[in-house]
């Protein structure tokens, strides 16, 4: 069998960077120790019973009982599905993977539905690994640095020693620069990772601690090494299935994590992976992480990806699964049936539906209150209550991005507060969707209209038609 690795010093150095504007200001879920939703935290207002039911299952998950089950957002638009399911991941711990697709990214060009979906559930597993590194502790003795006549090339020696032994080593130019970067100087105790060639500085010997006056308050004395130069030590770290898929995957390799552009992998490799881990599992080298898979609008996933689902869900290496979708009685994609949410009624009879319901007035002024602070916005008392009972009637959303185009109309008009005029305005210039359905109604004949008879997917602008 090919040997599988996990490429550790690689991984580590990959960043993850996604957040979202619109939901900038959400930090957790905003529960107290009992789990009971707090008034106004974390960025959380209102929504008490989902954001109780969520953080029930963000317990279960972190005690690693539930894997393989799915939950089901389901409420109007705009009532904090994806907020709150956003909250959750800023609760996971830092190494349980959370990853987040919207159901329409299934349908990319370059892979089939399943293969997307096989990547998003492995991307959601993640494998704490223990491994046993070499490394070399010792205080510097020496470091003796050669530079060729153009100075190009550099080689050098390193000499180094413990209580009982001393060695000298040869050094590349890797090692030199990783080493000025670090300004060992002799007399320092160092640890370099022979894998990776990562230089920690410990601090500096006590032998040493009489040779220069002139010291910082910060050195750190430390006693010099005894025993083996050479030791080994146990390190930790965590990998998603999907990423030690990709870095063995023999026409990819690590560099396409950083692309982002993985292409389709073989199953017989991940059947491979899958024996592997097991293998370090029973060894007790490696444990599994199920984390947490976001399926956003899953309504738009077809009847092919819901059978999909059905089946992944009961895999061994499954993740928990959540979903979202705002459509009520709704087709099911690829079907002529309808079913509830938009899902088959067999992936429904696996879900547990939590269900989000419209914001009363206090709540979605709080709410307003929290995004002018994330935005740096200044809304008057008397603007904040009309935007308020904007959003009451048209939707949450459309008020929340209302603030910033109400914020640039006060600059122009040199005021550092927004007030009712400037709402005023914004509010003509950007319609809701009621007043553009208002207005399309009143200008048919003048647009281009699609109708196609005898089929329930009429494009004739009137949003979510057919869920009515
Ligand atoms: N309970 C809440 N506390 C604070 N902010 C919230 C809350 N609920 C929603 N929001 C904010 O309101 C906006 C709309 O909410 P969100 O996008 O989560 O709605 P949704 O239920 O996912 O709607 P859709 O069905 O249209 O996707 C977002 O900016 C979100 O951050
Ligand atoms: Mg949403």
């Amino acid at each position: 069998m090919a040997t599988i690795t996990t490429g550790t010093a690689e991984l580590r150095d990959i960043t993850k960077m996604e957040r979202i504007g619109a939901h900038s200001h959400i930090r957790g879920l905003g529960l107290d120790d009992r789990l009971e939703p707090r008034e106004n935290s974390q960025g959380m207002v209102g929504q008490g019973k989902a954001r109780k039911a969520a953080g029930m299952i963000l317990k279960m998950v972190q005690e690693g009982r539930i894997a393989g089950r799915a939950i089901l957002f389901a409420g109007p638009p705009s009532t904090g599905k994806t907020a709150i399911a956003l909250g959750m991941a800023q609760q996971l711990g830092i190494d349980v993977p959370f990853t987040m697709i919207a159901a329409s990214e299934v349908f990319s060009l370059s892979m089939s539905k399943t293969e997307a979906l096989t990547q998003a559930f492995r991307r959601s597993i993640g494998v704490r690994i223990k491994e046993e590194t070499e490394i070399i502790e010792g205080e510097v003795v020496e470091i003796q640095i050669d530079r060729s006549l153009t100075g190009a090339t550099k080689t050098g020696k390193l000499t180094i020693k413990t209580t009982d032994m001393e060695t000298i080593y040869d050094l590349g130019s890797k090692m030199i620069d990783a080493l000025s970067k670090e300004k060992v100087l002799a007399g320092d105790v160092v640890t370099i990772d022979k894998a990776s060639g990562r230089i920690t500085k410990l601090g500096r010997s006590f032998a040493r601690s009489r040779d220069y006056d002139a010291m910082g308050a910060d050195t750190k004395f430390v006693q010099c090494p005894e025993g083996e130069l050479q030791k080994r030590k146990e390190v930790v770290h965590t990998v998603s299935l999907h990423e030690i898929d990709v870095i063995n995957s023999r026409t990819q390799g690590f560099l396409a994590l950083f692309a982002g552009d993985t292409g389709e992998i073989k199953p017989e490799l991940r059947n491979q992976i899958n024996t592997k881990v097991a293998e370090w599992r029973e060894e007790g080298k490696a444990e599994i992480i199920p984390g947490v898979l976001f399926i956003d609008e899953v309504h738009m996933l077809d009847i092919e990806c819901f059978s999909f689902l059905n089946r992944a869900l009961e895999n061994e290496l499954s993740p928990l699964v959540i979903m979202a979708s705002n459509r009520g009685m709704t087709r099911i994609r690829g079907t002529k049936y309808r079913s509830p949410h938009g899902l088959p009624v067999d992936l429904l009879d696996r879900v547990l539906i939590v269900s989000t319901k419209p914001y009363l007035e206090e709540d979605v002024q709080q709410i307003i209150q929290i995004r002018c602070q994330e935005e740096d916005v200044t809304l008057s008392p008397d603007a904040l209550t009309v935007l308020s009972s904007m959003a009451m009637q048209t939707t949450l959303r459309y008020a929340l991005n209302l603030i910033s185009c109400a914020q640039v109309l006060a600059t122009k008009r040199k005021a550092d507060q927004v007030e009712v005029e400037d709402l005023r305005r914004a509010y003509t210039y950007f319609m809701d969707e009621k007043r553009s359905v208002q207005w399309l109604k009143e200008q048919q004949g003048s647009l281009v209209f699609e109708e196609i008879d005898g089929d329930d997917t009429k494009a004739n602008g009137t949003a979510m038609d057919e869920d009515e």
